[in-house]
C-alpha cells in the first residue's frame, strides 16, 4: 500500500494546541509568530471562550492582528515586563535545544519576549529537528543605514549574506521595526553560541535569529503525525 504523505499542518496543530494547554489562568503570555503558533492562538481563543483569563504580548503585527481577531486581550512589554510563558515556533532545533528562528523576520521582537519570559515553549513539527544547526539561513536584522558594512563583516564570519527581498513590494523586506533582513547561510554551524555573540557584536546588527542563551528555560514540543514529544532542558542537563 502506498504510504500516505505526512500533513505538516496536522503536526503543527498538535504542537501548537499542546502548548496552549500549558497556559494557566491569569498568565501573561508571549505570543510568537508563524504558522505553528497560529494554532496556539486558535486554541487559546477557544479556551478564552471557555473562561480562561490571560493577556498576550504579540511579537509581530501579524500575531497582533491574529490575536485581536481571536479575542485574546493584549498588553505590552512596557506594562508587563515579566512574562509567565512565551510560546513560539522555530526553523531549526538542535539536540541541545538551540534554535534558528526568523523565517518570518520577527526574531528581534521574539527574542525580546522570550528573554523576558520565565518559560519558553517552542512549537515545531518533526522536520525542524536537526543534528546540527545551519541548513537554514540565519536571519540578521540590520539597521538600513549600516547594511553595507554589516554585510562586509558577515562575509568575514564565513557566510554569503543575502539581503532579503520583499514579495509583492519592490526592494528589500522592511521589518515591523523598520529595518532590513540579511539571510546568512553558514552550512554547518559548529559553535552556535560563539556565532550568536559574534553577530551581536557587529555595529548595525539589531539581532540574529540564533537563540542559544535561553536553553535552560526552554521546552520544545515536537508535533508528529500521531503524538507530540516534549523535550526540556532538564533532559539535557540531567
Ligand atoms: C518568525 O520570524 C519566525 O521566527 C517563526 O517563529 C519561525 O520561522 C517558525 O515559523 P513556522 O511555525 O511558520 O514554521
Amino acid at each position: 500500500m502506498e504510504k500516505k504523505a505526512e500533513d505538516p499542518g496536522q503536526a503543527k496543530r498538535a504542537a501548537g494546541y499542546r502548548a496552549a494547554e500549558m497556559v494557566e489562568d491569569g498568565m501573561v503570555v508571549g505570543l510568537g509568530t508563524g504558522s505553528t503558533v497560529y494554532y496556539t492562538i486558535e486554541r487559546l481563543s477557544e479556551r478564552i471562550r471557555g473562561g480562561l483569563e490571560i493577556s498576550g504580548i504579540p511579537t509581530s503585527f501579524q500575531t497582533a492582528l491574529r490575536a485581536k481577531a481571536a479575542h485574546i486581550p493584549l498588553t505590552t512589554l512596557d506594562d508587563k515586563p515579566e512574562i509567565d510563558i512565551a510560546i513560539d515556533g522555530a526553523d531549526e532545533v538542535d539536540p541541545k535545544l538551540r534554535l534558528i528562528k526568523g523565517r518570518g523576520a520577527a526574531h528581534l521582537r521574539e527574542k525580546c519576549v522570550a528573554a523576558a519570559a520565565k518559560r519558553f515553549i517552542v512549537v515545531v513539527d518533526e522536520q525542524k529537528m536537526v543534528k546540527k544547526l545551519g541548513a537554514a539561513a540565519v536571519p540578521v536584522e540590520v539597521l538600513p543605514f549600516a547594511v553595507i558594512p554589516v554585510m562586509h563583516e558577515l562575509r568575514r564570519l564565513g557566510c554569503e549574506p543575502v539581503l532579503r527581498e520583499a514579495v509583492k513590494k519592490d526592494g528589500p523586506v522592511i521589518t515591523d521595526n523598520g529595518n532590513f533582513i540579511v539571510d546568512c547561510r553558514f552550512s554547518i554551524i559548529r559553535y552556535p553560541e560563539k556565532l550568536e555573540t559574534a553577530l551581536a557584536a557587529i555595529p548595525g546588527v539589531l539581532e540574529s535569529g540564533l537563540f542559544t542563551g535561553l536553553v535552560k528555560k526552554t521546552t520544545v514540543i515536537v508535533g508528529g503525525p500521531k503524538k507530540v514529544k516534549i523535550l526540556s532542558s532538564a533532559d539535557i542537563f540531567a
